[in-house]
């Protein structure tokens, strides 16, 4: 009974099929999520993206359960929680408790990454495998299909703010012929107006964008900016 509450109350991504910005909360003002996160749902967004990080896995240190917690009290937006730690198996269900609606972990952390996805869909939440811009693709072929997105990271992941990686981007050519439509791609790095459409056209449809919209004042036009570029 529990587990059929959770299910019901976790939001879905939306349906493959469409174009997708998801705003990483990394750049925005962390003493006032609230209203950042409020600004961009103001402009449609139904994806917020949390980046997660531990201080082993990544050389910084972010937010736990607690932060998701709150966020989750200020928004319906869908929660598509990126886990940049050396442990997600352990620390997962406690983002799925906190409100975490989507899970993402590195395929480089988990030994049954096929085990693993199972677990969290049981947990009530979609789930998905992330690649390191040198982990090659391949290492996720036979889970592949397992995910409900999949995430290309597009720099180093870690930090805000760095340049967009166009030869670890191609990978999302190579998954996207095993996965076909239905699953999404989401790339993860250096995503703004003049990259989005390069990844767009390899094969993503699923954008995060951190230092490019929250690095601006204006919101509204940041987003405006990124759609136009890709003609949506
Ligand atoms: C980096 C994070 C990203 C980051 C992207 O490790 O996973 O989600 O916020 O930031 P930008 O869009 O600024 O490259
Ligand atoms: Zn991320």
């Amino acid at each position: 009974m529990a587990k059929f509450l959770l299910q019901t109350m976790k939001k879905k991504l939306p349906k493959a099929g469409t174009l997708e910005i998801t705003p990483s909360i990394l750049s925005a003002d962390f003493a006032n999520l609230s209203s950042e996160i409020a600004q961009v749902v103001a402009q449609g967004i139904q994806v917020v993206h949390l980046d997660v990080m531990d201080g082993h896995f990544v050389p910084n240190i972010t937010i736990g359960p607690p932060v998701v917690k709150w966020i989750r009290r200020c928004t319906d937006a869908v929660l598509d929680t990126h886990l940049m730690i050396t442990d997600p198996q352990t620390y997962a269900p406690q983002f799925i408790k906190a409100g975490s609606d989507h899970i993402t972990f590195h395929i480089e952390t988990v030994d049954n990454a096929a085990d693993f996805i199972k677990r969290l869909h049981d947990l009530g939440v979609s789930a998905g495998v992330t690649l390191n811009p040198k982990t090659p693709a391949k290492k996720i072929e036979k889970v592949a299909a397992l995910c409900d997105m999949i995430l290309v990271m597009t720099v180093q992941p870690g930090f805000g703010g760095q340049s967009f990686m166009e030869d670890a981007c191609r990978k999302c050519a190579e998954i996207r012929k095993w996965v076909g439509p239905d699953v999404r791609i989401e790339v993860d790095g250096g995503i703004d107006a003049s990259t989005v459409a390069i990844a767009r056209d390899l094969g993503a449809d699923t954008f995060v964008a951190g230092n490019a919209i929250f690095g601006r004042p204006d919101r509204a036009a940041a987003i405006g900016d990124i759609r136009k570029a890709l003609g949506s």
